[in-house]
């Protein structure tokens, strides 16, 4: 069992779900005016045109203005493969540092290959303000936030212990979706397996806060649940799953899956940090398309 790592047990935090990305964005504060953080922004983006757009992101940002709110630090689990973060334009309106931890240079490595970027794009992880590594703790005013590196889905993978929470980013699902796929470039299901039974050693009351939920059976979506539920009735790993049985049943399952819809323009964004690609003569970024190489 481990002890949550600060000094002030429940924190306030706000979810917004995205219809369109099935994915929660969590501001998490002590309360009024006080210091924050934003963990797993989405910028809205049409694939038909290649338009992006800031709806979610604005609600974020009248949250924050609301409560009088000083973003100190805007965090990534991962570099996400479903939709863009709008971390860089939540931080331009905002302030706050960018973070995540600091496996995301292989990340960038296996990436900067398969899109073939040239050395302009560094995988260093600089295009980032702050790279977390395995507990490691981050103050934001009275509260502090400690990383727990929880590779499997992809090999950089963070959660993030506040309080009596732990925002598990996609090392878990809701108990009747299961768990998130390992077979990105670097994912692997047998590390995914270790990941989650870190999180579940946490005592049973220990919220868990989902970056994504794809309710069945009409449930309405929510971004939350604790470890003894998790531990209960979690389709893919509850108690009594043995290690193999997780494993041969996520890498049959992931052998089903269809690429995620965003997954090309998500990459190319989110290894750096949110930012577009340095923009042609002509003053338009464009994203690239490897043909047959995924
Ligand atoms: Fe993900």
């Amino acid at each position: 069992m481990k002890e949550n790592c600060d000094h002030t047990a429940n924190p306030a935090n706000e979810g917004f779900f995205d219809p369109e990305t099935w994915t929660y964005t969590y501001v998490v504060y002590e309360g009024d005016s006080s210091p924050c953080v934003i963990i797993d922004s989405v910028l809205n983006y049409d694939l038909k045109s290649g338009r992006t757009g800031t709806k979610l992101a604005d609600e974020v940002i009248a949250f924050v203005k609301a409560h009088k709110l000083q973003v100190s630090w805007i965090l990534e689990t991962h570099a996400h493969a479903d939709h863009l973060t709008a971390a860089p334009y939540l931080q331009s309106h905002l302030g706050g540092k960018l973070v995540i931890g600091d496996h995301i240079k292989n990340v960038q490595t296996v990436f900067k290959g398969v899109f073939n970027l040239d050395d302009r794009f560094k995988a260093d992880g600089a295009q980032f303000d702050y790279l977390l590594k395995e507990g490691e703790s981050l103050a934001f005013g009275r509260l502090s936030l400690k990383a727990l590196f929880v590779p499997g889905h992809t090999p950089a993978c963070m959660a993030y212990e506040i309080g009596d929470a732990i925002f598990v980013g996609d090392t878990l699902f809701m108990p009747d979706v299961g768990t998130a796929r390992c077979d990105f470039p670097g994912g692997d299901a047998r590390t995914l397996y270790h990941s989650i039974q870190k999180i579940l050693s946490y005592p049973g009351q220990t919220k868990l806060y989902m970056r994504h939920d794809y309710p069945p059976n009409n449930r309405p979506a929510t971004g939350m649940t604790t470890v003894a539920d998790e531990k209960a009735s979690n389709i893919h790993v509850h108690d009594g799953v043995s290690e193999d049985q997780f494993v041969q049943m996520r890498t049959a399952r992931d052998k089903t899956l269809e690429m995620p819809t965003l997954i090309l323009p998500s990459i190319q964004v989110n290894i750096r940090a949110g930012h577009f690609p340095e923009p042609d003569a002509n003053g338009v970024a464009y994203l690239k398309i490897p043909l047959n190489a995924l």
